[in-house]
């Protein structure tokens, strides 16, 4: 009967899928190793070489509800790249979307020159300033720029390496803000006001902390994967002072980069890595986000089918061809109801002869690869939850992470939020989607700035009078 044979075969595939299941006593382990990392980002004389680049974010405080005004918002880091207008409206304790333009960048410019690209970022605002009549108004703006940087101030932003699709020249150690005032200014047609750069978690977290002030962690698990929180100043070593918090931008995408992970890697997590833009960097990003869950999943059909444990041992054109088994296919193959249809639909596109046991393969096969990427970021996401309660000394925290991207809003959550639970038992989290916090947040994260700024030169002037 074809239960036995789905049986028989599944047996035989568990032996692929093995290693990709991780025990709850490996995740904390992957946790504890974390929270080292997370040490070695903060501390002074290790931020240097540590993997896990804990970046300040110059953003001291979360909204208090009060911010108000109109911005420009831009947001470069998914696949693509927006321009927004928004209002922040104080009485509604509302950000409003006025209006919103995507500009595609085709991927010869993603790996081109980083003049194209930001020559390309200045002509989509102006026809946004353009056909929106607001060319004549300096507004301020918030950049989401979803890549890691070393901060300097506000609008002073050196981007450390290029992350996911990009690879633009000349870019790399250069103050991102400059290289778009500077493209802004080779054209001349318009003026900005004063830019606020923002990584798309802080933006995350900022948009949902709008909504709910106790939130003070965003994350992302989309193209790329990595999240920000709150941490108290005194512990952040390379910057001075003492009191007060100041969000970090973790990057926990390069956790590993160091061989830490090597343990847990599998062949396949090796060969994705290996033929990647960027070999040796964002190892943890790489076994959990968007770009290259597909890609884990069809290496480990391809080898399947080669040892004829598939589609009678035949490989298709498409199966055969790196990228083309995408992210996407797997939330719909995982679908509950519709899964295993939308299985056979998609194998047959990629011209494959299969099988009803074939089929059910595949969704296992699917299922296992975005489980472990749920309990990867669950670990992780654990370790800074457990390292905020430890923070303010807390028996208990509770505490609401503001959450986006589509690895995220397409796949079941249940995972990893029953995995964070077990593995930070004294923390009760609330997750919050983000409704468009790259580009709602950063323009809080402006407004935020400004309310700082006002209510600093306030209170010097009354100091002095
Ligand atoms: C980048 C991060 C970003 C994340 C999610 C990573 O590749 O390094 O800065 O937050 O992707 O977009």
């Amino acid at each position: 009967p074809p239960s036995e044979r789905v049986r028989s075969s599944v047996i035989r595939v568990e032996k692929y899928l093995q290693p990709f299941q991780l025990s709850p006593e490996t995740l904390q382990e992957v946790s504890a190793r974390l929270r080292k990392d997370l040490l070695r980002g903060l501390g002074k004389h290790s931020h240097h070489k540590a993997p896990v680049k804990m970046l300040p974010t110059f953003v001291r405080a979360t909204p208090d509800g009060t911010e108000k005004g109109d911005f420009l918002a831009l947001d470069l880091g998914g696949t693509n790249f927006r321009v927004l207008h928004v209002r922040v409206e104080e009485e509604a304790q509302k950000v409003l979307k006025m209006d919103s333009q995507i500009c595609a960048i085709p991927q010869e410019m993603m790996l081109g020159t980083g003049e194209q690209l930001f020559d390309h970022i200045a002509t989509c605002l102006g026809d946004f300033l353009e056909s929106h009549n607001l060319k004549g108004q300096t507004l301020p703006l918030g950049f989401t720029f979803s890549f890691p940087c070393e901060q300097l101030e506000i609008d002073k932003s050196i981007l450390i390496r290029w992350t996911k699709g990009f690879n633009c020249s000349g870019v790399e150690g250069k103050d991102v803000v400059q290289l778009l005032k500077e493209a802004i200014h080779r054209r001349g047609d318009y003026h900005i006001g004063s830019v606020a750069m923002v990584n798309d978690t802080v933006g995350t977290m900022m948009s949902c902390g709008y909504k709910d002030q106790s939130c003070e962690i965003g994350m992302i698990i989309g193209t790329g994967t990595n999240a920000c929180y709150m941490e108290e100043i005194k512990n952040v070593k390379r910057i001075e002072g003492e009191d007060g918090r100041m969000c970090i931008n973790t990057e926990w995408g390069g956790f590993g980069d160091d061989g830490c992970l090597d343990d847990i890697l599998t062949e396949f997590d090796v060969e994705v890595d290996k033929t990647s833009i960027n070999p040796g960097v964002h190892i943890f990003e790489k076994m959990i986000s968007g770009m290259y869950l597909g890609e884990i999943v069809r290496l480990v059909l391809v080898k399947m089918t080669k040892d004829k444990l598939l589609f009678k041992g035949q490989i298709s054109e498409a199966l055969g061809t790196c990228g083309l088994f995408e992210t996407k296919f797997i939330s719909e193959i995982e679908e509950p109801d519709s899964g295993l249809e939308n299985a056979k639909k998609i194998l047959t596109e990629l011209g494959l002869d299969w099988s009803l046991v074939d089929a059910s393969v595949v969704r296992l096969v699917c299922d296992t690869i975005s489980s472990r990427s749920a309990y990867l970021c669950a670990a992780a996401l654990a370790t800074l939850v457990n390292r905020i309660r430890n923070n303010r000394k807390l028996g208990h925290l509770k505490t609401t992470v503001g959450v986006d991207g589509t690895v995220y809003r397409k796949h079941p959550t249940s995972k990893l939020q029953k995995a964070v639970r077990l593995l930070a038992p004294q923390c009760d989290i609330t997750f919050l989607v983000s409704e468009d916090g790259s580009g709602k947040g950063a323009a809080m994260v402006t407004a935020v700035a400004q309310r700082l700024k006002k209510s600093c030169s306030t209170m010097c002037t009354k100091a002095s009078e």
